[in-house]
């Protein structure tokens, strides 16, 4: 980390995270603490608790948990590093910046950062001279106005320039390769763009990561040419507009996912902006997640033809696989969002942002449509996808009115399409019937619940050394241990500062959340805990000899291993 531990201690004290908090988010004080509607799930009720005291926040709903500095992490989908720089530019506490540079891990991604900075203002610099005026004239016809091409950072490629100037600058070809800006062919590097017209693409804080350039004069096999991938560009991460969407889609509360980044551009220029696209691929299940950051109310707006029909398929399994029910908008004549606002204008689009299709209506059409209602075999297929989908939907009614549509369409009996889904219903029912935890599961997280606000908790662990079955679980119990040690006290709000960059301690925190147990606590009830999970490692220990023992043919060792569980079923 490259600023000190007193220094981010002191950016976090200066602030109180109540109103860091309600800068984002409205809340409201019930008591001694504040609530909030959660905005890391689909809330509908505050069930956000903010403590003052603690300066800490807690979602009872979501299990979401930290300090100032991760709520900024979360909200705005920013660095640890990054949000101690928010905090500290809300308070004036100077950081020298320059101490932040070093944040990238080597020169090498510097570089790449470097090299893509420079082409893109080359590019977009090339579009205004008189190598321009074609692409130019391209574009106006497209319904680019000047705005639009500064905003959107549009540029052109030429004839293969950028390469030399990069090396000029003294960039040697090899990185210029790896940045994919050039390729090379033998010795010879060359720039992998010529006579295009070129759309940066941005990470998710907006620098640009690479390109998408696209034929305006050529009747070239491929329309777009994409950068390749680099230590800078993934594309299964990469969502294009999300950093200047972001602050819209909270603003409106549901976002908007097309196919291509034309589409974005073409509902941008129209005043709708809430929206992102993936790069015409599959969407991965890291972009799931990043946009369900952004936001819980997801419209997937995918071309109105064949292929985008799929896609809407598969995106959406995507999503639901992260928790979320997407809401479908599908376009006649199979238009893409840039055509059909070309033909339609913006307000037939805006019909359809009111009007838009749950996922479960859908997929019913979708099924229907490939079904041959003349082949038996086809229907009985079709009625099983949507029973298969009824499965997953709990609202009765729904339920109800879906099996009725669909013994309409086949002519099969409400009563026989019910017997087929009565017996998933009561699966859903046991489901949803809350994870009970094992007691020891219980013990490990209430203890740690303790350990991290009870310095005495602490000490009693320390003196007591207990193993704790579950990996995430132990290295957190060594942490505080560690934390404690060095700072002789246990400060929660610091102490996730502290182990900020660490994802999974920070995650097995929000499960030390998960149990339901009062904030004080009985010497009583922590030897308990301790107790429980020693026992836990004597029975592991005992199954593990068991096992041996009934594997082994060696004589000498399977006395050696009774003795072994005996002495240990003496302690257990
Ligand atoms: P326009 O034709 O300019 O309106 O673009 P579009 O957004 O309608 O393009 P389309 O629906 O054909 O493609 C959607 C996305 O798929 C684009 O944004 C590209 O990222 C990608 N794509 C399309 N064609 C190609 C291609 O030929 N090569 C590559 N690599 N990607 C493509
Ligand atoms: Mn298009």
């Amino acid at each position: 980390m490259v600023i000190s531990e007193e220094k981010i201690n002191e950016i976090r004290r200066s602030v109180n995270i109540v109103d860091v908090i309600s800068d984002y988010i409205p809340i409201e004080q019930k008591g001694k603490n504040y609530f909030a509607v959660c905005p890391f799930h689909d809330d509908h009720n505050p069930s956000m608790s903010i403590s003052p005291d603690k300066q800490i926040y807690t979602c009872f709903v979501c299990g979401a948990h930290g300090n100032v500095f991760t709520f900024i992490m979360d909200y705005e989908n920013i660095s640890f590093i990054e949000a101690v720089k928010v905090v500290a530019n809300k308070t004036g506490i100077p950081l020298d910046i320059s101490s932040f540079k070093p944040k990238l891990k080597d020169d090498k991604l510097e570089n790449l950062y470097e090299i893509y900075d420079f082409a893109n203002k080359f590019y977009q610099n090339n579009l205004f001279t008189k190598d321009g005026s074609e692409a130019l004239s391209y574009l106006k016809n497209r319904g680019f106005d000047d705005s639009i091409i500064k905003e959107f950072e549009i540029g052109l490629s030429t004839s293969n320039k950028v390469t030399k100037l990069l090396k000029s600058k003294s960039y040697s070809d090899n990185q210029l390769v790896n940045s994919g800006i050039s390729s090379s062919k033998g010795d010879i590097s060359y720039d992998t763009f010529i006579d295009r017209i070129m759309f940066p693409l941005w990470d998710l804080e907006g620098k640009t990561v690479g390109f998408s350039g696209r034929i305006y004069n050529t009747t070239d096999t491929s329309k777009y040419v994409n950068s390749r991938e680099s230590d800078i560009f993934k594309k299964g991460k990469m969502i294009y507009n999300y950093h200047k969407a972001k602050d819209e889609i909270r603003k409106k509360k549901f976002l908007i996912l097309v196919e291509g980044f034309m589409d974005v551009i073409a509902l941008y220029k129209v005043g709708i902006k809430n929206v992102v696209a993936t790069m015409g691929t599959a969407l991965t299940n890291d972009q799931a997640n990043i946009l369900k950051k952004l936001s819980t109310n997801i419209i997937l707006c995918f071309d109105g033809d064949k292929a985008g029909e799929h896609a809407t398929i598969a995106g959406s399994k995507e999503l639901q696989n992260v928790g979320l029910n997407p809401s479908i908008i599908r376009l006649e004549e199979g238009l893409d969002p840039d055509e059909y606002i070309k033909k339609y204008g913006v307000e037939k689009f805006n019909y359809h942002i009111d009007n838009v299709m749950s996922l479960l209506d859908f997929k019913i059409d979708y099924y229907k449509s490939n079904t041959n209602f003349n082949n038996s075999d086809e229907v009985a297929k079709y009625i099983r996808s949507v029973v298969e989908e009824l499965n997953n939907i709990d609202n009765k009614i729904i339920v109800e009115l879906t099996i009725s549509k669909l013994s309409d369409d086949t002519g099969i009996s409400v009563n026989t399409i019910k017997g087929m889904i009565n017996k998933k219903i009561i699966q859903i029912e046991k489901k949803e019937v809350k994870v009970i935890l094992d007691k020891y599961d219980k013990a490990e997280r209430s203890l740690l619940y303790y350990m991290l606000r009870h310095k005495e908790v602490i000490k009693m662990y320390d003196n007591n050394k207990c193993y704790f079955p579950t990996d995430e679980f132990r290295f957190l119990a060594c942490e505080i241990v560690h934390y404690y040690n060095k700072h002789k006290e246990m400060n929660l709000a610091d102490f996730i500062s502290y182990i900020s960059d660490k994802d999974e301690l920070l995650d097995a925190i929000k499960k030390t959340n998960e149990v339901n147990i009062p904030e004080t606590y009985s010497t009583e009830t922590i030897t308990e805990y301790i107790e429980l999970l020693n026992e836990h490692s004597i029975k592991t220990q005992i199954k593990k000899l068991t096992d041996e023992f009934k594997s082994t043919v060696d004589i000498n060792r399977k006395t050696e291993i009774a003795k072994e569980i005996s002495e240990l079923k003496v302690s257990e």
